[in-house]
């Protein structure tokens, strides 16, 4: 029964780190965590390849099941917080096994998020050194496995962030801040500059008919839509990563639900504008699928935007990759400090009050796998991590509705069981809609989850502990 072992909530413990982040500071970092590469980038490829116009569609009903998820997170964080976010509501509601399945899927997700997002960054980096007529050489930014010799620009990227991060936290969210209405402005800039040129004849055939393709794979159509779905959900990660700042929030028990529904509701609106436009400006056959939204400025001839647009990327990427950083520190911080990985990674600094070697350590592992390995292979491994994540904080929020009924709940998720029970039925929808060899890696995962748990983590919890 040791496996359901819970421990004790606090939801205002004082844990080293800085409380000093408000509503507005976490909306900033859920927007800065969300709005990437999914819209800058894989927008062309699902509009193009699978959805048509229908993309809106695709991002209607991947949005649904971040809503859905959003709800029940948000009372989870208000009612236990802590900044092991999900991992922490499981520990402390259902108990340990799930947890650690839970904070293992959470690291998969922010860890491969941020090795495969400092990829698209070091992408976008090359395109802006091309247009000051730089180029830098293929060896220099391209994996071993893919013909080079290391991603220099990605790996460089995430160590000055680690460096960024371990400074302070006030420090990261003010320059996130700055960073989001860089993002921010490329996108409201280009909603405003594209919209006059809309062509509703670009949105028939609104779905398009669904063709194969050669190796036998389905195009189009309503499977191109749900297809879409479970792509474009990269999109929507990171409003999540919010919770993970529980520790350094004041007054997380209303800021956190704030933060994390704000946040997603903002997004989401600026991406079914978004791509409404652009496959309203662009045929869906002619969109650019490494960088859509700039190419679409450039096809209209509006040059000047699509610089500003490339920038507003860059920036964008770069919160994108701060925040799921921020948020793997905290989550592996939490669970070292539970005892479930080892106990010296949990050490904050006294000075800067962050947990500085858990950073550059986190920092220079996702930089070598950023720069060294075919992590862009199985980058939709992301999007099976954190479903199964939501999967599991839906199914909490039922569970510890039953197990806690007397936990102070400063935020309640509306019709439970209904809500979480759309979200898992949401989240199950979207996972079936990946590839194969996704869930392959998944699987490979999850089984070196559970060896590292009972060969490890069961003897070494602070659980386990006598007295
Ligand atoms: N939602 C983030 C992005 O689109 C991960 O880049």
């Amino acid at each position: 029964m040791s496996l359901f072992r819970t421990k004790p909530i606090d939801v205002n413990a004082n844990t080293g780190l800085k409380r000093c982040l408000g509503a507005f500071d976490l909306t900033m970092l859920g927007i800065g965590c969300i709005i990437g590469t999914g819209i800058f980038v894989l927008t062309g490829v699902v509009a193009a390849q699978h959805a048509g116009p229908a993309i809106v569609l695709s991002f209607v009903l991947s949005g649904i099941a971040c809503a859905f998820a959003a709800l029940c997170y948000a009372e989870l964080a208000g009612a236990i917080g802590g900044a092991g976010s999900a991992y922490g509501y499981a520990y402390s509601g259902i108990g340990e096994l799930i947890a650690w399945i839970i904070g293992w899927d959470l690291i998969l997700e922010y860890a491969v998020a941020t090795s495969t997002v400092a990829i698209g960054w070091s992408g976008y980096f090359g395109k802006i050194l091309e247009l000051a007529g730089l180029h830098l050489p293929h060896a220099l930014t391209n994996a071993p496995l893919d013909g080079g010799i290391a991603n220099v620009p990605a790996m460089v990227i995430v160590l000055l962030l680690s460096v960024l991060l371990s400074i302070g936290v006030s420090e990261s969210a003010r320059f996130n801040t700055v960073m989001v209405f860089v993002k921010l402005a490329a996108v409201l800039v280009f909603i405003a500059v594209a919209a006059p040129h809309v062509n509703p004849a670009n949105w028939h055939p609104f779905i398009p008919p669904q063709v194969t393709d050669a190796a036998g794979q389905a195009h189009f159509g309503l499977g191109g839509i749900l297809t879409g779905a479970s792509l474009i959900f990269f999109a929507y990660i990171g409003f999540d990563a919010v919770s993970t700042a529980a520790e350094e929030t004041v007054n997380p028990q209303r800021n956190l639900p704030i933060g994390i529904i704000a946040s997603l509701l903002i997004c989401t609106v600026l991406y079914i504008l978004v791509s409404g436009i652009l496959t309203g400006v662009v045929h869906y056959d002619q969109i650019d699928v490494k960088a859509p939204i700039a190419d679409a400025l450039k096809q209209l001839g509006i040059g000047w935007a699509e610089a500003l647009i490339s920038l507003g990327a860059l920036a964008g990427i770069t919160t994108v990759m701060l925040v799921l950083y921020f948020g793997l520190t905290r989550v592996v911080l939490a669970m070292s400090r539970d005892g479930l990985l080892p106990t010296p990674m949990a050490r904050v600094n006294p000075r800067t009050q962050t947990p500085v070697r858990l950073i550059l350590g986190a920092g220079v592992v996702i930089a070598l796998i950023a720069g060294l390995s075919p992590i862009g292979k199985v980058a939709q491994l992301v999007n099976l991590g954190t479903l199964s994540a939501f999967f599991l904080v839906c199914a909490s929020v039922i569970v510890l509705r039953r197990t806690r009924p007397e936990l102070k709940r400063p935020f309640r998720t509306p019709w439970v069981p209904l809500v979480p029970l759309l979200g898992m039925g949401f989240c199950a929808f979207l996972m079936a809609g990946l590839p194969a060899i996704t869930w392959e890696a998944f699987f490979i995962w999850s089984a070196a989850g559970i060896a590292i748990y009972f060969l490890y983590s069961y003897g070494h919890s602070e659980l386990a502990k006598p007295g």
